[in-house]
């Protein structure tokens, strides 16, 4: 029995690797999460070409639910049972498609973790994906880090403060709800940011974040590249 988690990349359906449609085309079963069982998720409108319908099952999960550990954790149980339902039943392959790397802010970390309590024989494995991150610095044309610079991912639900104390770029994920603090920030520590939204996808917008007004979508991520002053000057 094995359970792969498979990330699908930001969006773009070109952005799978060849791994990633390997294992979606051989799985028995593609578990991809949605937030309402009626409408199918990012993951699933990315593994659609490559996965026949029959063989793709949604599961529910409380994506937005900042509050209630209560109820996520309900859902990750539910989720949990189902896969390993799926799993003892068919002895096989079962695959979980989560949007940009399975190993990065992912539900799959919380779903493998239900699904091994519940069968400890199984194997856990992932295939990984290409970020939104990444696709962010190709978007905007910049490179992540260079020579010694450092390079910092933070969620901006665990607070903005000091997050520009470094030269190094800084990615913000998660940060919808705090565009003009993150605005301000930038602006007053002399910086320069990137906003991508809905990378990959329909709708894609890639700008100056001091340009962003009004609402903001949750697929947005926001670039700080790291100060240079001249080529190669962090080697
Ligand atoms: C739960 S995290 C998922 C991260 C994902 N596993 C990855 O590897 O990039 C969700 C955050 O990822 C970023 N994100 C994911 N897909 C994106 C996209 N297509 N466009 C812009 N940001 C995206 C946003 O910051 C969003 O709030």
């Amino acid at each position: 029995m094995r359970l792969i988690g498979v990330g699908v990349g930001p969006g773009d359906p070109e952005l799978l690797t060849l791994k990633a449609v390997r294992v979606l085309s051989g799985a028995g079963r593609v578990f991809v999460p949605v937030l309402d069982p009626h409408e199918a998720g990012r993951a699933e409108a990315t593994v659609a070409g490559h996965t026949p319908p029959e063989r793709i099952e949604r599961l529910v999960f409380a994506l937005n639910e900042r509050h209630d550990a209560g109820r996520r954790y309900a859902h990750w149980d539910a989720a949990g049972a189902r896969v390993a339902d799926w799993l003892r039943a068919n002895d096989g392959t079962a695959a979980f498609a989560t949007i940009g790397d399975p190993n990065l802010y992912s539900t799959f970390g919380y779903l493998a973790q239900t699904v091994r309590g519940l069968l400890p024989g199984v194997a856990v494995e992932t295939v990984p994906g290409i970020t939104a991150m990444q696709a962010l610095a190709a978007a905007a044309g910049v490179p992540l880090a260079e020579g010694r610079e450092r390079l910092t991912l933070l969620p901006a639900t665990a607070g903005l403060d000091r997050i520009l104390d470094t030269d190094g770029t800084v990615v913000v994920y998660k940060g919808f709800r705090h565009v003009p603090e993150l605005t301000a920030a930038v602006a007053s520590a002399g910086r320069t940011a990137v906003y991508g939204a809905r990378l990959g996808l329909p709708g894609e917008e890639v700008t100056e974040l001091s340009t962003v007004d009004g609402e903001v979508p949750y697929l947005s991520t926001v670039l700080i590249p790291a100060r240079r002053e001249s080529r190669g000057g962090k080697l």
